[in-house]
């Protein structure tokens, strides 16, 4: 049984709790918490479970395997930073950490160690989302032109990261899971109206090799739930709504077609428009139900138990925040076009 102390028992720390509790190849000993009403809260869902407010208790406690944190971002270094040197193996929530220095550190130290290090990526553990990649390798979709991704909530608010930080990381690395590269510029426009220094709302385009573009709308001061996902191929055209549970995906047999007149884009009027694309079924793929979060602590397990390779390794992690930190800079430089630097 692979031991496993749980930092962070907030809004999603539990769902983590509860992963590791259930399976079958795990226990959780240790859950830690600053905030003892959190802690209280724990005990009374837990009731095996150690819950204590002292991150070195359980993270000196040799009998513990790997520590898996959920807290704030802005803590997420100095906690796997100090995991790693103890020598656990370390999941880390999404995003790895707030900087590309202290990512790049902790990668370069699990690397050292020997020692898995995993991130939070749960999206790419997401059943629908792997047949859309699926989908992309098999050309079902022919060439990918530009992928629309809105991802909106009211709420949670953060003070330690933007809503590109905190939402648009899943964006990211599902984008590049999908198109297996990543981003080599970025633009970015935000709001800020909550709290000062941090946007609420970020609009993004990033820019993948081959023309590919995606466009990104991450905010938590939004009335509508939504996970609303759009990709555009030259062949066909796909939708992903998350939020859809018992159909997240159709994939529309739509597409322009070159008229006999020279090309699309010589249409002069409605009728020959209408000529000039297809229409064709919208299909709705079959996605076996199954849980992103509980994928993802069982293949973190699977890389302890038998050494495989994690689908989002903490150097996933890292180029994640080098394209937030491009956002980032473009957010500061008033939209600018930014490199991304991945490395
Ligand atoms: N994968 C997902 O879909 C998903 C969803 C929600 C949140 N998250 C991530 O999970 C993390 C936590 O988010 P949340 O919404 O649960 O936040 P939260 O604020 O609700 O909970 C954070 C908890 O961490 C505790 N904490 C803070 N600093 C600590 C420290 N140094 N030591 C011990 N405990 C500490 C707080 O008391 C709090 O209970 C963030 O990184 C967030 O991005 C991921």
């Amino acid at each position: 049984m692979i031991q496993v102390a749980v930092v962070g028992a907030g809004h999603w720390g539990p769902n983590l709790i509860n992963n590791f509790e259930r399976s079958s190849r795990s226990e959780v000993r240790y859950v830690v918490d600053r905030d003892a009403k959190r802690l209280a809260a724990v005990a009374e869902r837990f009731p095996s479970v150690e819950t204590c407010a002292d991150f070195d208790r359980a993270v000196d406690d040799a009998g513990v395997d790997a520590v898996v944190i959920a807290t704030p971002t802005s803590t997420h270094f100095d906690l796997a930073r100090r995991a790693l040197e103890a020598g656990k193996h370390v999941l880390v929530e999404k995003p790895l950490t707030d900087s590309v220095e202290s990512s790049r550190a902790l990668c370069e130290l699990a690397e050292a160690r020997g020692l898995t290090l995993m991130v939070g990526h749960v999206f790419v553990y997401n059943a629908a989302a792997r047949r859309v990649r699926q989908f992309i390798e098999d050309d079902e979709l022919g060439r990918i032109y530009y992928i629309s991704m809105v991802r909106t909530n009211l709420g949670p608010i953060r003070t330690d990261v933007n809503a590109a930080w905190d939402l648009a990381a899943h964006d990211i690395s599902l984008a590049s899971y999908w198109l297996d590269a990543w981003p080599t510029q970025v633009s970015a426009t935000g709001g800020q109206f909550i709290n000062p220094g941090i946007d609420d709302v970020v609009f993004a385009t990033l820019r993948f090799p081959g023309g590919i573009l995606a466009n990104l709308h991450a905010s938590w001061l939004n009335p509508r739930k939504s996970r609303d996902i759009t990709v555009v191929g030259e062949k066909k055209m796909l939708t992903f709504d998350d939020v859809n549970l018992d159909a997240p995906l159709r994939l529309h047999d739509k597409q322009v077609e070159d008229s006999e007149s020279g090309g699309a884009a010589l249409v002069d009027s409605f009728h020959s428009f209408r000529t000039s694309v297809h229409l064709g079924e919208v299909f709705e793929p079959r996605v076996e139900p199954s849980e992103p979060l509980r994928n993802e602590c069982e293949h973190f397990l699977d890389c302890l138990t038998e050494s495989a390779i994690p689908v989002s390794p903490g150097r996933s992690g890292l180029a994640v925040v080098q394209v937030l930190g491009a956002i980032s800079t473009s957010l500061a430089e008033g939209g600018r076009e930014v490199e991304v630097e991945i490395g």
